[in-house]
This record gives structure tokens, C-alpha cells and sequence, in this order.
């Protein structure tokens, strides 16, 4: 079966990559590079030992898209595809709308026009907003508080409309937590442009020195010790969500909303210890302010992943920042070096 990525040289894209070769699946890469390198795409192919087909493109034009259906059979579609800063989010919605709303009903009209039916699709967590009680159940009320979780919001209400109006399609919402970490190689990972906004690459530029400390957002909330509380999960595990996914996707019969977490939750200070253990290296922090639009506790019940896609994740927290490090400390300046 022959699956084309959007997003495919992006961070969970790349590594979902990797995997969904190692079983069995030809794989089409569809990148426009706005934030990816095609070294990463080298890498991945380093990995794999063969070469991968690439398309430079924007998923919000139908004459690239098209380039690819022609080029290419392709059985379905894992749509990785899309813009993810919360806070350029809220300064730029339009771009994030245009980007993420408007270039996935796109891919899903140029998907029809081919008779290509099937698509995985990146949904966050963020769609709960501030979940009333954790562990987050698939069927927990929805909410967004900023413009690119009502991105995610919108497409996922889209994908069930083009359901609703043609039961042919085959669709995968895959709401994930916090993904982290890197392939076991330590030669991909995530590689965020200037300041990380997310912990994990911040406290792991923390050690190797580009930045002189972490700011601890908030030491008051409601939570083991003060700081937020996620779900974070392995990337690899994640990745490998989704091959179960596109394994059974022919067999579901309606549209499939499923978590990608661990169910455990674990404050920052936790991962500043963790990381600390695996990088034998100083995390220096400060408590700092509450970051706006945070909240204070978000972990996923995964047993509807376990139910129907037969997937669980098997990596903990230690193995994540031992990864993360491993790519970090070989690879400093990310991708460029
Ligand atoms: P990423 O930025 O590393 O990957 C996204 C890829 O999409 C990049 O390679 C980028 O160049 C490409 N891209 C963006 N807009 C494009 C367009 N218009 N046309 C073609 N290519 C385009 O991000 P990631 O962390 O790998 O996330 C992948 C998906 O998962 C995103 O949709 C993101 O919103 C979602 N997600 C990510 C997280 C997270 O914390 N990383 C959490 C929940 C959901
Ligand atoms: N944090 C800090 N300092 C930092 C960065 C983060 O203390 O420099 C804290 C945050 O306050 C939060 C925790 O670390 O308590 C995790 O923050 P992240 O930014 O790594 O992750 P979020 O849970 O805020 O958001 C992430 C993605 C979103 C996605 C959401 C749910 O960034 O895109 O998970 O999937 F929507």
C-alpha cells in the first residue's frame, strides 16, 4: 500500500515515516519545508537503507496535490500537514486558518477528485480546552482557546461532515498529548526554530547550553508540586499509533476519534528531574509566571487506543529523555549541524 505523508519531514511525520517502512508501506513525502529540513528526510533515509519519494509542496494548492495523485496510486493519507505554535496561533489566525483549515479540506477535494478516501488525521489535545476531571475520555466535552486548537476543532468537524455526506471515507482522528523524544539513532528528532516553545526541547537546549535556564511557568497550581502537569509520550510510540491505525483503517465503519497518550502525568519539575538523570547534566530553572492559556493538569485515559487500535505506549520517561538526549547532545544546533 502506497501512503502519502503531508508533513512527512516534519517531527512526528518523519519518525511515523521510519516505521511505517520498517512495515511494509511505500510512503510518498508531501512537504512544503516551512518548518522541516530535507536533511531530516536524508536521515530518515539513512535509517531505512533506501530512498523515499518526495513532493515539495503546499497542501493548500490543487495543482501540487494533484502532481502527486498523478505521479502516484496512493491508498490513503496520513495528514501531518500543519501549522502548531499556539501563540503565533493567536497573533497570526488568519495564516493558521488559511494553513491548517483551508489546506486540509483542500488535500480532502483533491483526495475525492482521485477517489483516494482513507486519512489519518493530527488532532491534540488541545480540543478538550481545560478538561473538567482527568484522566480525558475521547467523549469529554470540546472547547479551544486559542486559534490554532480551533484549527484542529474546525478539521475534525470537516472530516466528519465529508463523512456524513459520503460513507466511502475512512477517517482516523488522532488526538495526541505531549509528543517527545526521538528515533533510538539519536540522528532525527524535533529540531523547533529559535526559541522552543514547548518544555521538552527547551529543558533539553537547557543542558547542552544554548539557554542559560528554564522558565518554570507557574509553581501554584493544583498539582503534585505546584507545576503543570502533561501527558507526555514518546514520539516513536506515537508513530507507531498510527501504523495501527492505517492497519484497520479499512475496517472501521465510521469515523474514529481515538486518544494517543500513556495515562500518566507528570509535572515539569518531574521532567527537569528525569532529564537531569538521563543527560547527567544540570537543568538550571527559575519559576516564572503563569503562561497564559495554560492549564493545570491534562492526561489522557488510553484505553480506547488499547480497545480498537490494539496500541499502547511502552516507552516511559526515562527512555524518552535519554533519547532526547542522545539526539540533542550529537546534534546541538539540530538539522543544520
Ligand atoms: P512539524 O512542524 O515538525 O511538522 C509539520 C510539517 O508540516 C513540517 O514539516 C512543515 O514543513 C509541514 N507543513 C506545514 N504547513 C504545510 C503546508 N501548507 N503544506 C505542506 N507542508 C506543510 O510538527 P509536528 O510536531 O511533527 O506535528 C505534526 C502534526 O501534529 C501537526 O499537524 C501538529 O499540529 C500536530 N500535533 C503536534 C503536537 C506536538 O506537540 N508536536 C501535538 C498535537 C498535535
Ligand atoms: N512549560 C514551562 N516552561 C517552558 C515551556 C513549558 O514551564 O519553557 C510548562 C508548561 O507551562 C506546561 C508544560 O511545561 O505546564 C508543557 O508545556 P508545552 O508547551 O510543552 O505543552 P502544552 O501542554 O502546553 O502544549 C502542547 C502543544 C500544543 C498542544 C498541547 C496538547 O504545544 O500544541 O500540547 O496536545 F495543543
Amino acid at each position: 500500500m502506497k501512503i502519502l505523508v503531508t508533513g512527512g519531514a516534519g517531527y512526528i511525520g518523519s519518525h511515523t515515516t521510519i516505521l511505517l517502512i520498517e512495515a511494509g508501506y511505500e510512503v510518498v513525502i508531501f512537504d512544503n519545508f516551512s518548518n522541516a529540513s530535507k536533511e531530516s528526510i536524508r536521515r530518515v533515509e539513512a535509517i531505512v537503507g533506501k530512498e523515499i519519494a518526495v513532493i515539495e509542496g503546499d497542501i493548500r494548492s490543487r495543482e501540487d496535490l494533484r502532481k502527486v495523485f498523478m505521479a502516484h496510486k496512493i491508498d490513503a493519507v496520513i495528514h501531518f500537514a500543519g501549522l502548531k505554535a499556539v501563540g503565533e496561533s493567536v497573533e497570526q489566525p488568519l495564516r493558521y486558518y488559511d494553513n491548517n483549515v483551508n489546506g486540509s479540506a483542500v488535500l480532502c477535494e483533491v483526495m475525492s477528485e482521485y477517489n483516494c478516501k482513507s486519512i489519518i488525521f493530527s488532532s491534540s489535545a488541545t480540543v478538550y480546552g481545560d478538561p473538567h476531571t482527568t484522566p480525558i475520555l475521547e467523549n469529554f466535552p470540546l472547547s479551544a482557546t486559542n486559534p490554532y486548537g480551533r484549527s484542529k476543532l474546525m478539521v475534525e468537524e470537516i472530516l466528519r461532515d465529508v463523512y456524513v455526506s459520503d460513507s466511502e471515507w475512512k477517517i482516523v482522528l488522532l488526538r495526541y498529548f505531549n509528543p517527545v523524544g526521538a528515533h533510538a539513532s539519536g540522528t532525527i528528532g524535533e529540531d523547533p526554530n529559535g526559541l522552543p516553545n514547548n518544555l521538552m526541547p527547551f529543558i533539553s537546549q537547557t543542558a547542552v547550553g544554548k539557554r542559560e535556564y528554564l522558565s518554570v511557568f507557574g509553581n501554584d497550581y493544583d498539582t503534585v508540586d505546584g507545576t503543570g502537569v502533561r501527558d507526555y509520550i514518546h514520539v516513536v510510540d506515537l508513530a507507531q499509533g498510527h501504523v495501527n491505525a492505517l492497519d484497520r483503517i479499512k475496517n472501521f465503519k465510521e469515523p474514529m476519534t481515538i486518544n494517543l497518550g500513556t495515562g500518566n502525568g507528570y509535572s515539569v519539575l518531574e521532567m527537569v528531574e528525569a532529564f537531569e538523570r538521563a543527560s547527567e547534566k544540570k537543568v538550571s530553572y527559575k519559576i516564572a509566571e503563569r503562561r497564559a492559556g495554560d492549564i493545570a493538569t491534562c492526561f489522557a485515559d488510553p484505553s480506547y487506543a488499547k480497545e480498537v487500535l490494539d496500541w499502547e505506549a511502552k516507552r516511559g520517561i526515562d527512555e524518552m529523555c535519554e533519547d532526547v538526549w542522545r539526539w540533542q547532545s550529537q546534534n546541538p544546533s539540530g538539522y543544520i549541524s
